[in-house]
């Protein structure tokens, strides 16, 4: 693997928690992602199901794992399955998990080859009433394709049509809603690397530059500090385009006079950061432009307060929603009558939420009803869009809540107009 490994205590742990939310005489059954295919013989690049990485920390496609703990059969209560190597699979592919690797990994003291799961679960199926499985229950995701789990799962309750099934989704969600320290120190790493990234940016922009060629500084910091590469498609948005929320296409050229916003994240350790800039193509901001940025720092400020126990996001959106209406009045956008008159009137400059929690995945589990505690991680992202003036700006850090002051984990990332220009003008 490309990152340091990390303690398998907390794969232990994360199980054990797992367990303890489970029905007595159950079985919960975990797969992991598909190799997804692209075309002729290619894959796309394998990433973890992010469950599958939580409970085992196994980096590897075509592996289950079985959690059955009071199975009469010991030897059956904490099983981990994966692929059974050779020679040529060695040859064409490269180095897969022996047992003892896949426990030293896992923490897991069974590791059965993937071709003896079927008769492993034939058994535990046999001792045990209820089955947990797992489904992205990602609220508004639509895919077209079905998951290595529900292709799975389906097959499961055919073959076993008559036991109770149940959802892994909720139990899981409740336990990665809170990042251990572990996690915690996986995530910094992934900040630190995308801070490296954006200093980077802000050395080398310049006008005439592409927009993609800030993309590859970026992809060239994140490789060359061990992150397995984006954790999202990366934004590089000049002028207007910094108006489209999520412009990817990242093949414009920069223009003097354009503000450029920018949104990316390193993955590293299969852990998200999410970070957003925005900064002047020239070094210098115009006063406008300045005045648009400030406007939005200071929401971004006053609303990092609210990142404490017992919020919702729901509450920071209501909030950052408010503070931005009267940003837009002083900003001469609308008057206070006309937003009277049509309350939407703010949607048009800023539309989208200003939270999301944040892990395993750059938009993590947890719903934005969810009272805030320790050792949850969101994103505090403000923006402004005036389309009309080809002007938009989103700043956004990475905030840990504590059971004090919120940490941000992007505190030495230049956000100051000052900093941003002395930065782009060394
Ligand atoms: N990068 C996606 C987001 O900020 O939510
Ligand atoms: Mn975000
Ligand atoms: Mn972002």
């Amino acid at each position: 693997m490309r990152y340091q490994p990390i303690p398998n205590r907390l794969f232990v742990r994360n199980r054990k928690n797992f367990i303890a939310q489970m029905e007595e005489n159950s079985v919960a059954i975990f797969f992991s992602n598909d190799q997804s295919p692209r075309n002729g013989d290619q894959f796309h690049p394998f990433r973890q199901q992010s469950d599958f990485f939580y409970l085992t920390g196994i980096d590897q496609e075509k592996s289950i794992l079985i959690l059955a703990p009071n199975c009469p059969n010991k030897n059956l209560r904490e099983v981990l399955f994966v692929l059974k190597t050779n020679k040529i699979i060695e040859t064409w592919e490269g180095h897969k998990y022996s047992k003892e690797e896949a426990t030293k990994t896992s923490g897991i003291e069974h590791v059965f080859w993937i071709e003896d799961f079927d008769v492993s679960l034939k058994e535990v199926m046999s001792f045990m009433n209820n089955v947990y499985l797992n489904g992205n229950e990602y609220a508004k995701f639509l895919p077209d394709v079905e998951t290595r789990e529900i292709r799975l799962g389906k097959e499961l309750k055919a073959q076993f049509p008559f036991h109770n099934y149940h959802r892994s989704a909720p139990l899981l969600t409740n336990l990665r809603l809170i990042k251990s320290k572990e996690e915690i120190t996986v995530i910094k790493k992934a900040c630190e690397i995308t801070n490296k990234a954006f200093r980077r940016v802000l050395r080398n922009t310049q006008h005439g530059m592409l927009e993609f060629e800030v993309e590859a500084d970026i992809s060239y910091e994140f490789i060359r500090n061990g992150a397995n590469g984006h954790a999202y498609s990366p934004i590089v948005a000049s002028g207007k385009n910094a108006c489209t929320l999520h412009y990817v296409e990242n093949d414009k050229k920069l223009k003097k006079g354009d503000l450029l916003l920018m949104d990316f994240g390193a993955e590293y350790a299969n852990y998200s950061a999410d970070l957003s800039r925005t900064i002047p193509v020239s070094g210098k901001f115009t006063q406008r432009q300045k005045d648009v940025y400030n406007a939005v720092l200071r929401v971004m400020k006053e609303i990092k307060k609210m990142y404490i126990p017992g919020n919702t996001i729901q509450d920071i959106n209501d909030t950052t929603n408010d503070l931005m209406q009267e940003e837009m009045i002083m900003l001469g956008l609308f008057t206070k009558e006309e937003l009277d008159k049509q309350p939407d009137l703010y949607k048009n400059y800023f539309m989208h939420g200003t939270a999301h929690f944040m892990g395993l995945d750059v938009h993590d589990v947890g719903s934005k009803f969810e009272p805030l505690q320790p050792g949850m991680v969101l994103t505090c992202e403000p923006g402004l869009y005036i389309q009309e003036e080809s002007i938009g700006v989103r700043i956004e850090n990475d905030i840990l809540v504590t059971e004090n002051e919120p940490e941000d984990l992007m505190v030495d990332f230049p956000i100051e107009v000052e900093e941003i220009e002395m930065l782009m003008n060394e």
